[in-house]
């Protein structure tokens, strides 16, 4: 007999463990409708309180893959895939895709939108007019036969059951659990049909996991549910104090994407896009000569046939009609906080208020200075833009105080580590 869904939460919620059958179906229901927003939150909420054993992560992932179509790509080159689990001017995503196109692999990309402060590659690519994240599954292997990359999201026919929760999590203060970040993540990348995998698993104050611990937790999670699956797997333990790069929003960070890709942009952006590159690489057995394919407009090139295949006009990036300059309000150091630049990018409307709405393509924060530098009262810290005035008014009103401190921050970003099964 199935066990009714209210009865089931309640087991999860006093620590109780759920078969794969119970999961199986808890999972059909809410892509169907059977299962109320409000009954998954709640069982949501009881995962984030309890965790998951392995049998139940593998389930939860296993279901949540199965509830669209899973690739497998008939196509002679390495398929390799990346990932992260959540940054502050992450666009590591955008530069890399097409970078790993151009040295001959197929990178099949299954991407997220924004959650909690963290920003989403899907809402940054859709700041570009026309772009279309949501394709079937013909078209996608079209793309990937002709480019060597797309960037699409979970959707109608692709990981539904991620597209729902991943929604519904952003609102319910169910993001940080590392099994529902690992199940999330996952069932993307296994229904995306990757031979070779690395995760960016990100910690510090911007990351939803705040100490190495987490991070290596989280990074062990999803290699057990990549050796399950026969994917070759590394995680990256990245160090996420600051923002990644200058830019955080949606075009502002597409601008940036393209610096890199054109072979400049802030040195960390294109640091860490190699490094992760580079590692895809050696799994996978490819051997080139990444940073020239980013200095000599290989990668970019990709990038421009990747965004034409989905439709978008990139000369019609979105342009914030709104931006206000905020000066530093006394002397003393940029303390560059990814937590409160995130939330700050997001009330710009760089992230959505609402579960599913639209957020305001041309929304977020331009830095101009590097965390740690000595300021001095009036030095423009960072520009605020979009197209709501009132908001990109109110966030750049309360932000200069927030930017600045007496001493320079000793956290540094700049130690990535590696977690390998092996
Ligand atoms: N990225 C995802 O796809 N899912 C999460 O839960 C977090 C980051």
């Amino acid at each position: 007999m199935r066990t009714d869904t209210a009865t089931l939460i309640d087991h999860k919620a006093r620590g109780g463990h759920l078969d794969p059958d119970t999961i199986d179906e808890l999972v059909a229901g809410y892509v169907d409708g059977r299962v109320t927003d409000p009954q998954m939150a709640a069982f949501a909420m009881a995962v984030r309180w309890h965790g998951l054993d392995t049998g139940e992560l593998a389930a939860l992932c296993g279901a949540m893959s199965a509830s669209g179509d899973s690739f497998r790509w008939n196509i002679d080159a390495p398929v390799v895939d990346k990932h992260s689990t959540g940054g502050v001017g992450d666009k590591v995503s955008i530069v890399l895709a097409p970078l790993l196109a151009a040295a001959g692999c197929a990178v099949p990309m299954l991407s997220g939108r924004g959650l909690g402060h963290t920003g989403g590659t899907l809402d940054k690519l859709e700041a570009i007019p026309g772009y279309r994240s949501a394709l079937d599954a013909d078209e996608l292997a079209r793309i990937l036969a002709d480019v060597g990359t797309f960037i699409a999201g979970a959707g109608a026919s692709i990981a539904p059951a991620d597209a729902k929760l991943y929604a519904l999590r952003d609102h319910t203060g169910t993001v940080a659990s590392p099994h529902l970040i690992a199940a999330s993540i996952m069932s993307k990348k296994l229904a995306g049909g990757a031979d070779t995998l690395v995760i960016d698993v990100r910690w510090g104050r911007g990351a939803f996991c705040r100490t190495l611990d987490d991070a290596t937790l989280l990074a062990e999670l999803m290699g057990g549910l990549a050796a399950a699956a026969d994917v070759a797997y590394d995680a990256a333990l990245s160090a996420h104090h600051s923002p990644l790069g200058r830019a955080i929003g949606n075009a502002c960070e597409i601008r940036e994407a393209l610096d890199v890709l054109d072979g400049a942009g802030p040195t960390d952006t294109r640091t860490h896009t190699l490094a992760l590159a580079e590692r895809i690489c050696g799994l996978a057995g490819v051997d080139a000569d990444l940073g020239a394919l980013l200095d000599d407009g290989s990668a970019r090139d990709r990038f421009d046939a990747m965004v034409a295949a989905h439709s978008g006009n990139l000369a019609g990036l979105a342009r914030p009609r709104h931006r206000v300059e905020v000066a530093a309000p006394r002397d003393g150091h940029a303390t560059l906080d990814a937590l409160v630049l995130g939330r700050a990018a997001w009330h710009t409307g760089a992230g959505r208020d609402v579960p599913r709405a639209a957020v305001d393509p041309a929304a977020g924060i331009v830095l101009h200075v590097d965390d740690g530098d000595t300021v001095t009262a009036g030095d423009i810290l960072c520009t605020v833009e979009g197209s709501d005035d009132a908001r990109v008014n109110d966030v750049a009103a309360h932000l200069g105080d927030q930017l600045v401190a007496d001493a320079p921050d000793t956290t540094t970003d700049a130690q990535t580590t590696w977690w390998s099964a092996t």
